[in-house]
């Protein structure tokens, strides 16, 4: 289901022109996190044919500026712009926050983020909203200032968890220092008794036991990647771009090791997916100063 053996590249212009509603949606995280996205798209878009990028040579974002954020998010959308797809959404938050106001004018393609979705479904659930994302997201204030402009009765405190990422990649979900390190960034949160919780990070839903173990049952965990999804589904109805048609098998590609990209998604996936490695200059040119 998950291997990638047609050839896009002439396939999908034609799409693009002549079908736009069969044309794929394209997705792109740092690595696995949109893992968390693309199943909600299998769930509620089985229709979709899919294009997945993992930035995974330059991963983690969330301990980056925003001008280099930005540009890795304007490289993959010129890439995604070539591969023919009719919508973008970007599954990771960290873009999401610090790169999609400046770039979704840029291109003439829709391109959805997670910070209004997941704000929109804290709202309707709690009054005192707790947020874990990535020390540049946390920053940013993206959640804090996305909930204030829908509601102003709701309380918001953001943590940055910078450790995380780099377990979850690792594969080091149940590992001891895992739940340690998990138990001391809620911490904080625990003590404003929150009553809701936002992953603010695509990679953190695969934490979720994790997570949920170390939470009190009455808090709520709100996942974006469902919203963004549901906002992803009648953007499509809106604009008649919704697939009817049977969708092509997901294409994966990465700009990192492909093989490690293939092997940690396995047991997210159900199976091994195969991966393309994609290059951009710029990956290229910091090589080779390493060299
Ligand atoms: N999963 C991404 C996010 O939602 C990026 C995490 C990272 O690479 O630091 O922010």
């Amino acid at each position: 289901m998950f291997s990638s053996s047609i050839n896009f590249e002439g396939n999908l212009s034609s799409f693009n022109t002549q079908e736009p509603q069969r044309a794929p949606i394209g997705i792109f995280d740092s690595g696995v996190g949109g893992l968390t996205v693309l199943r909600q798209l299998y769930q509620q878009l089985p229709h979709e044919s899919i294009i997945y990028f993992g930035d995974t040579a330059r991963l983690p974002y969330g301990i980056r500026s925003q001008a280099e954020i930005l540009q890795y998010v304007r490289e993959i959308l010129e890439w995604m712009q070539k591969q023919g797809v009719k919508m973008v959404i970007m599954a990771c938050n960290t873009s999401s926050a610090l790169a999609l106001e400046a770039v979704r004018t840029e291109y003439n393609i829709p391109i959805l983020g997670l910070i209004l979705p997941g704000a929109k479904a804290a709202v309707r659930l709690g009054k005192r909203v707790g947020v874990i994302a990535t020390p540049a997201t946390a920053k940013s204030n993206a959640y804090k200032q996305a909930i204030m402009e829908i509601a102003t009765d709701v309380e918001v405190w953001q943590v940055g968890c910078p450790e995380f990422v780099p377990l979850i990649e690792q594969n080091r979900i149940h590992d001891p220092y895992t739940i340690q390190v998990a138990s001391s960034y809620l911490e904080p949160l625990l003590e404003k008794e929150i009553d809701t919780l936002i992953y603010g990070c695509t990679h953190y839903p695969h934490l979720a036991p994790v997570l949920r173990s170390l939470l009190p049952e009455h808090i709520q965990l709100i996942d974006p990647a469902v919203h963004v999804v549901a906002a992803c589904a009648q953007e499509l109805d809106l604009l008649g771009l919704k697939n009817t048609h049977p969708p092509l098998p997901t294409r994966f590609a990465v700009s990192g090791c492909s093989q490690q990209f293939a092997q940690s998604s396995l047991q997210w996936l159900g199976c091994t997916p195969t991966v393309e490695t994609v290059s951009f200059t710029n990956i290229e040119i910091s090589h080779a100063k390493k060299d």
